[in-house]
């Protein structure tokens, strides 16, 4: 098992782990430092009826459970009603400070479990259990929580940093292809936007990456998750810019999600779509070679994933970018590909990125 820690300036310390069978026992440590005597467990219902006479009973066994929150698996329940189904449950429970909040789930999950540890009560303790792929690489790591409102996605949340992530690779092997995909497309983002090596494992080890060998897997998640603490370390509120370039290919990602009515394109699917625009952007605007862009495809193809942007609905798409809340005065700052491995941030005014032969050809 790898053990980092990500310390920030004002005295947080998230412990990560990541491991294949993680035997949970760091909650030792968190039960007598923290002073906390007992867990909400917040997770979904497909993850617990998978995980109920195992990974749950175990936590039965090792920490005072007061109650398991099951939502219904979906990304639509990112939203304040379950938000505040889930206070009125707290209320109920007269939970106090000590009270520590176990996310157990994928990303929808610790988005909803973060926002509630962070707001109620003034901030509970919060562990995240990340059981997907995009979670254990991406939404776990670096405090960013919330839920959408409307068909807006993500619009309130808030930055909150968990005591710690416990990644158990095993979570991974009850996972659907799909969801696989969905991930890959996440550590694609950190391979063509930081670390060329990573990349290169992706081109070249795709039959152990999708057949789960550990050796291969746990190396990309760690590697993901190495990229990601070093950038949030240097820009924990996204306020110096450097975090902003975890963005890549989400600018028109988020907003590809959100023509779908948060349902029928796949965060991962959105991405795919969102790093290949954001490569045809910068071929055209002459910052990435052809090849490059050529590379990129080839890989996005490889893991099944979606390269057809023509079929992009661009009248919806530009109400979604316009209303980005990333947009500043009509500019974004966009994020280019400058070689694979290798990403920068620069402000494009929104009208000069709409124009669609930047990204068509
Ligand atoms: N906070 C952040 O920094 C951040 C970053 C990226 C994405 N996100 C958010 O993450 C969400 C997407 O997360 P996701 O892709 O994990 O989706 P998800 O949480 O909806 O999980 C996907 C599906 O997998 C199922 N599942 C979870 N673990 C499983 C397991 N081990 N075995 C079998 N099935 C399992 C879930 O029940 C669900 O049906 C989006 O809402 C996105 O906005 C947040």
């Amino acid at each position: 098992m790898k053990e980092f820690n990500l310390n920030f300036k004002r005295d947080v310390t998230t412990k990560i782990c990541i491991g294949d069978s993680i035997k949970f026992n760091l909650f030792d440590d968190l039960y007598i430092n923290e002073r906390v005597y007992g867990y909400i467990i917040i997770t979904d219902e497909n993850v617990y009826n998978l995980y109920k006479n195992t990974t749950f009973k175990t936590f039965k066994r090792n920490l005072r459970v007061l109650d398991i929150i099951k939502i219904k698996s979906d990304e639509k329940m990112k939203n304040l009603d379950t938000v505040k189904s889930i206070y009125d449950i707290l209320l109920k429970r007269k939970i106090d400070r000590n009270v520590g909040i176990l996310a157990v789930g994928g990303g929808v999950i610790g988005d909803i479990a973060g926002f509630i540890a962070s707001t109620m009560l003034r901030g509970l303790n919060l562990i995240h259990i990340p059981t997907t792929l995009l979670s254990q690489v991406d939404s776990s790591i670096g405090g960013k929580n919330g839920v959408n409102l409307g068909d807006v996605k993500n619009l309130i949340g808030s930055f909150y940093h968990p005591r710690a992530v416990l990644i158990d690779t095993t979570f991974l092997k009850t996972l659907g292809e799909n969801e696989i995909k969905n991930g890959i497309a996440e550590v694609l983002k950190y391979g063509i936007g930081f670390d060329d090596k990573l990349f290169n494992i992706l081109l070249t080890q795709k039959e152990d990456i999708i057949t789960l060998k550990p050796t291969v897997i746990d190396k990309i998640i760690e590697k993901s998750v190495k990229i990601k603490i070093d950038i949030v370390r240097r820009d924990e509120m996204e306020r110096e810019g450097i975090r902003k370039l975890l963005n890549l290919g989400h600018t028109f990602g988020h907003a590809i999600e959100s023509i779908g009515g948060l349902k029928s394109t796949k965060h991962g699917e959105a991405v795919s779509l969102g790093i290949l625009i954001a490569a045809k952007i910068s071929m055209n605007k002459g910052v990435l070679s052809k090849e490059a862009v050529e590379k990129i495809k080839e890989a996005l193809v490889m893991y099944n994933l979606p390269i057809d942007i023509e079929k992009v609905n661009f009248k919806y798409l530009k109400k979604y970018i316009v209303q980005d809340k990333k947009v500043i005065k009509d500019e974004i700052d966009f994020i280019f590909i400058n070689k694979i491995g290798q990403c920068s941030i620069q402000p494009v005014r929104v009208k000069e990125l709409w124009q669609k032969k930047l990204f068509l050809n």
